[in-house]
């Protein structure tokens, strides 16, 4: 049966090459994944701990849903100023209270110019937050818009990169979701 995987997109761009990627995974996965892109991040409302717990907003209630819901997680994102961009951090700083993200199959990718400091960024704070992933779920591109071009195009190792990365993400999926107790 298809998995069900809930990519988050951190880009604030409407014409995102982290888009494009996920898109082009989507695809490259045939059969095997069935991904829905989130496309509520720009209109979270900003993190507040005094509604956090008692009174999300409905925004945040229904993403905190569709990660429960989901069998995986794909975090797709830029690098923003060395860090992870402001709307992809407020939608992790709602679910801190949670457990929704505990051991969670989740695909990490930081497709940016350079990225290496949010890629680890973004792995420290899905550690914290206690999401399963490996180095094998786990992605750092750099210089992306060298790599994948306005129709999705990608260059022959990237592409074989996301091969690898769908494959080590549907087999981690497959192996939580045989082990989860009903
Ligand atoms: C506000 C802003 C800050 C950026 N800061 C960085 C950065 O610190 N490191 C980096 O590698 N790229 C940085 N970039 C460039 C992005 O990584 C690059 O434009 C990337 O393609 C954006 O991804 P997207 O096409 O999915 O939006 C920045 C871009 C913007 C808009």
């Amino acid at each position: 049966m298809k998995k069900n995987i809930l990519a988050i997109i951190g880009s604030a761009s409407s014409n995102s090459s982290n888009l494009r990627l996920v898109e082009q995974i989507a695809l490259l996965s045939g059969n095997s994944l069935n991904i829905e892109i989130y496309e509520g991040l720009q209109d979270l409302p900003h993190f507040n701990p005094a509604l956090s717990v008692d009174q999300p907003p409905e925004a945040v209630q229904l993403i905190r849903q569709k990660i429960e819901q989901a069998d995986g997680i794909l975090i797709c994102t830029p690098e923003y100023i060395f860090s992870i961009p402001s709307g992809l951090k407020n939608l992790l700083e709602w679910c801190v209270a949670t457990t929704i993200f505990a051991q969670k199959p989740t695909g990490l990718i930081t497709a940016s110019s350079n990225g290496a400091e949010g890629h680890r960024e973004l792995t420290r704070i899905m550690q914290t937050i206690d999401a399963k992933f490996t180095a094998d779920t786990s992605l750092l591109i750099n210089g992306i818009k060298s790599k994948i071009d306005l129709n999705g195009n990608l260059r022959e190792a990237l592409k074989n990169q996301l091969i690898q990365f769908i494959n080590n993400l549907k087999k981690m999926v497959d192996e939580a979701t045989r082990h989860k107790t009903f």
